[in-house]
């Protein structure tokens, strides 16, 4: 039979620890018991069991309330359930105050004891996991904004004031790979690191407006209620309510459709959500932070953005400006990363980088900033090589295009460097856009222009 967990059982009474492990271990829990509370904590630490069946009312001088009270005060997280006698809630409440996870009530029935068992410890699991998760999520994610160029100085002046003053509403724009969700965590740290509690989770949720498929998005955000449409087979939170009491990050918000942008608008100014075929306003404590690296006030004229979501996303509007227009920020990420990738791959020994190679780094225009650094130097310190790619560095000062004795066409050249920037990007617009530094709204607009496709 598979293993079920080990469940560690104190009671007083003999004959209920005999009925109890007997039907424990026929369920395939591995246990073990005691009759008595002496010197019992170092001895349920030592063991290391999974759930904690504890009497209240032992005959020792501990009684099991003192027992639950020592172990959390020992950070044992092992999940104990209280067994007692009297029906009267008082002694059960007052374990479940301490931190008990469930109580039962003597004579057990056996199967209600197993149900309960079973559903602590499924419980614990799932908390571990997403424990876990969320610690590998965290390591995973960038804690500091590094930079020194008064850009950055400035950007982090300001968004230390919007969470001075919590504001609720924050827009983050720059092109892609400036550092946009760096600086929102930066913001979302700046908000809670006062909150009471260390070890309370406070949510930080990232939705990417694009990623998710059409017809899933809306409930993704803001929740549904059973059958509100076929496939809900049971209520579901929004990442709007996931994300209650912390942050919610909509990545890409220029991507997002146009019914959902008034949806949007409704959640930010009353601050209230409603799920699909819900019947009821939840109220929302969540700081919004919308990022894009798209010209919104364009795609307002354009009407793909409403207007009056771009006001109320852009009250506090905070403009990364791309990697190569704030180049003293450049040795600082070098040896950030360089020292980052060393540590994570274990090369201590990787030899440093030359002079060259330093002022390759600082002369490049890093049209992919700061993430296409950080490739290039984890490429370097895992092959020991760099690939500082682009023409832009060796044609800076000479000419792109040699102008003929008979002049060309401006068009014509225009035209067929878009082509050629489509045909490499496979006709992805947005790549496209990015290999010719342009904003992805022009160059849908001269695809057009130009009948390209
Ligand atoms: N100032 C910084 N300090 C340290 N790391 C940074 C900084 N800026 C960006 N990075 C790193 O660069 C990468 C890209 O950053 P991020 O994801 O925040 O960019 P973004 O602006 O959100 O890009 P996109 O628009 O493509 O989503 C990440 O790996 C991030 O850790
Ligand atoms: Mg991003």
């Amino acid at each position: 039979m598979k293993h079920k967990g080990r469940i560690f059982l104190v009671d007083d009474d003999l004959l209920i620890i005999s009925m109890l492990s007997r039907a424990l271990k026929k369920e395939g829990y591995e246990t073990q018991v005691h009759s008595s509370a002496q010197g019992i904590v170092p001895k349920i630490a030592e063991w290391q069991p999974d759930l904690l069946l504890l009497d209240i009312h032992l005959d020792d001088d501990l009684n099991g309330l003192d027992i639950l009270e020592e172990l959390k005060k020992e950070k044992h997280d092992t999940p104990v359930i209280m067994l007692t006698a009297d029906d009267t809630a008082e002694s059960a409440i007052k374990a479940m105050k301490i931190g008990a996870a469930d109580y039962l009530t003597k004579p057990f029935n056996i199967e209600e004891v197993k149900i309960v068992i079973n559903g602590i410890l499924k419980k614990a699991k799932l908390r571990e996991e997403v424990e876990y998760l969320r610690k590998t999520e965290e390591a995973k994610a960038q804690k500091d904004m590094v930079g020194n160029s008064p850009a950055i100085r400035d950007i982090l002046d300001k968004a230390g004031k919007l969470a001075e003053v919590r504001a609720n509403t924050v827009l983050l724009t720059g092109e892609s790979g400036t550092g946009k969700e760096v600086l929102a965590r930066y913001i979302h740290n700046m908000l809670h690191a006062g909150d009471p509690g260390e070890t309370e989770y406070i949510p930080f949720i990232t939705v990417n407006c694009t990623a998710l498929p059409d017809n899933l998005i809306e409930s993704e955000l803001f929740g549904h209620a059973k059958y509100s449409f076929t496939d809900a087979k049971a209520d579901k939170k929004g990442m709007f309510e996931l994300a209650n009491g912390g942050t919610i990050l909509l990545d890409e918000i220029g991507d997002m459709r146009l019914d959902l942008q008034s949806k949007l608008l409704r959640v930010l100014e009353e601050r209230v959500v409603r799920r699909l075929g819900g019947k009821v306003d939840i109220p929302l404590d969540v700081t919004v932070i919308a990022t894009t690296n798209k010209d919104l006030l364009t795609a307002v004229d354009e009407k793909e953005f409403r207007g009056d979501l771009f006001f109320r996303l852009s009250t506090f509007h905070l403009e990364i400006p791309p990697l190569r227009e704030r180049q003293e920020d450049i040795p600082l990420l070098v040896s950030h990363f360089f020292n980052l990738f060393a540590s994570k791959y274990f090369k201590k020994d990787v030899k440093g980088l030359t002079a060259d190679e330093e002022r390759d780094l600082c002369s490049y225009d890093w049209p992919g900033n700061v993430r296409e650094l950080r490739n290039v130097l984890e490429r370097r310190v895992v092959l020991e090589n760099m690939d500082v790619r682009g023409p832009f560095k060796e044609k800076r000062g000479t000419h792109y295009v040699v102008l003929p004795p008979t002049g060309l066409a401006l068009e014509e050249v225009e035209k067929d460097l878009i082509k050629q920037a489509m045909a490499m990007a496979d006709n992805n617009q947005t790549k496209a856009a990015k290999l010719l530094r342009m904003t992805y709204d022009t160059l849908r607009y001269q695809v057009k222009k130009y009948k390209i496709n």
